[in-house]
């Protein structure tokens, strides 16, 4: 027998199993705890709970280190691609050359969308925030894939991946196009994944679109960057609606939904505007002492996980600098006041006892700027990137035998049971 845990409560003691993984903190199985002991465990927002087993991602926060399948991000972002790191994630190995040219054609043949789903688009306002169409569309791709909708057959479950790796480009261009009133630009065969997604964005009827390659591997770094990151919110949502059989792209709809809130995927449009409400370095003094008063929080900082620098901070910080100066931006006002911001709070003591490091989202705000994109678009592009991290997850999970519906209980200090008084009578 390995290691247990003893709790003691109410007079008697429950032993139970200490679970070991990898890496990282060993896990106290308590799933015999509550017929063991008539007692649940308490732990909300789960700062202390581990949800599930996984083999995909592995982060140690107070070492800054972030693992795909083993792999590093730094070197992933320095070596891989973001398709190449999306069939790591679903497969749990790099390809070989004719994996990955197999892998590559099954997305590139399902980047279009049904001409039908078009339509979805011309309900919403021009001035729809493009995650909630994101929400909406992505949503209602499960109403047109009937052949892959059972979770059961794994054949049916990879092509749901492809489908929705394939397809969530075309559909985040399709919900900046709605938002400017431009046409739809349909995928071509003969980009690369990230080169297809610029154009979808940026390219008009009128005039011929050159990609500028600098900026596609910026956003292909950037894709890799966002692409898994363990039990956060929005992944730890798509598996608790996958865990009921609920289909896949409903969850990964659900997903979208979570990871738009501004302490969560919404953190880089919310980073940006903060830079831009402070300005100039000047400001920044001010700034500083108003988050010290609990009056705001410092956007693009801290992270449930990372108490130490975010691993992707560095590679985002890298990349933004690389883009400034490929459209000539280098001087951009927002960068000098991103980078006097981080020198101030990685000296304050304030930040450094919170353990309050950069995180993704601090740079990436004013990087997408740079790439063209106005901010209530950079959230769709982490979800966009996040896709496969939610498919891969979800996967995982509907494989794994020990997985049953997710159903938390709860602490219940409400009122005690009493008897329905007539209006008459209150
Ligand atoms: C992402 O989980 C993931 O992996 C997420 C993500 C992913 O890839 O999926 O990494 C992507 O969501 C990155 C995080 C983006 N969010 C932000 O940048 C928003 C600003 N950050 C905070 O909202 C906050 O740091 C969280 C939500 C990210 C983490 O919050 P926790 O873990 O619940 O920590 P906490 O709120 O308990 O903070 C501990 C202390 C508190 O101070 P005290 O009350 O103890 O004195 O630090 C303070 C907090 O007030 N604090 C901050 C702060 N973040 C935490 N104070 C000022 N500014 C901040 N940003």
């Amino acid at each position: 027998m390995g290691d247990t845990a003893k709790i003691g409560i109410g007079g008697s003691t429950v032993e139970l199993p200490v679970l070991k993984g990898t890496a990282g903190p060993d896990v106290v199985d308590i799933r015999k705890l509550y017929s063991g002991a008539d007692v649940f465990t308490y732990d909300p927002g789960f700062t202390s709970t581990a949800s599930c087993e996984s083999k995909i991602t592995f982060i140690d926060g107070d070492q800054g280190i972030l693992l795909h399948r083993g792999y590093p991000i730094d070197q992933l972002a320095e070596k891989s691609s973001f398709l190449e790191v999306c069939y790591l994630l679903l497969h749990g190995e790099l390809p070989t050359a004719a994996e990955y040219a197999e892998f590559e054609h099954n997305i590139t043949y399902h980047t279009m969308v049904h001409e039908q789903f078009d339509r979805f688009f011309q309900g919403f306002r021009r001035d729809a925030h493009p995650m909630a169409i994101m929400v909406g569309a992505v949503g209602a791709l499960s109403a047109f894939y009937h052949d892959s909708t059972n979770i059961d057959d794994p054949e049916q479950r990879m092509i749901s991946a492809h489908r929705m790796i394939a397809k969530i480009p075309t559909i985040a261009a399709r919900a900046y196009k709605y938002s400017l009133g431009q046409p739809f630009v349909y995928p071509r065969n003969d980009c690369s994944y990230a080169e297809n997604f610029l154009r979808m964005c940026f390219s008009v009827p009128a005039e011929d679109w050159k990609p500028n390659p600098v900026l596609t591997r910026a956003m292909d770094r950037i894709f890799i960057l966002h692409a898994d990151h363990e039990q956060n919110a929005s992944t730890s949502t798509v598996r608790l609606a996958g865990s009921s059989g609920a289909n896949p792209f409903a969850c990964i709809a659900a997903g979208i939904a979570s990871l738009w809130g501004p302490k969560h995927g919404g953190a880089n449009e919310e980073a940006l505007n903060m830079l831009k409400e402070i300005g100039t370095v000047e400001n920044i003094p001010d700034f500083v002492k108003g988050v010290k008063n609990r009056e705001r929080l410092l956007m693009g900082f801290g992270h449930r996980v990372y108490k130490n620098y975010d691993p992707r901070a560095k590679v985002m910080q890298t990349t933004c600098h690389e883009v400034l100066a490929a459209v000539g931006h280098s001087n951009d006002p927002l960068l000098k006041v991103a980078m006097e911001l981080e020198k101030i709070a990685l000296s304050d003591e304030f930040f450094i006892e919170r353990k309050l490091y950069p995180n993704v989202d601090f740079y990436s705000g004013i990087t997408l700027r740079a790439l063209g994109f106005p901010p209530e678009m950079f959230t769709v592009l982490f979800a966009l990137a996040r896709t496969v991290g939610w498919i891969a997850q979800w996967k995982e999970m509907i494989e794994d035998p020990s997985q049953k519906i997710g159903r938390p209980r709860q602490l219940y200090t409400g009122a005690p049971q009493r008897d329905y008084v007539a209006v008459e009578k209150r």
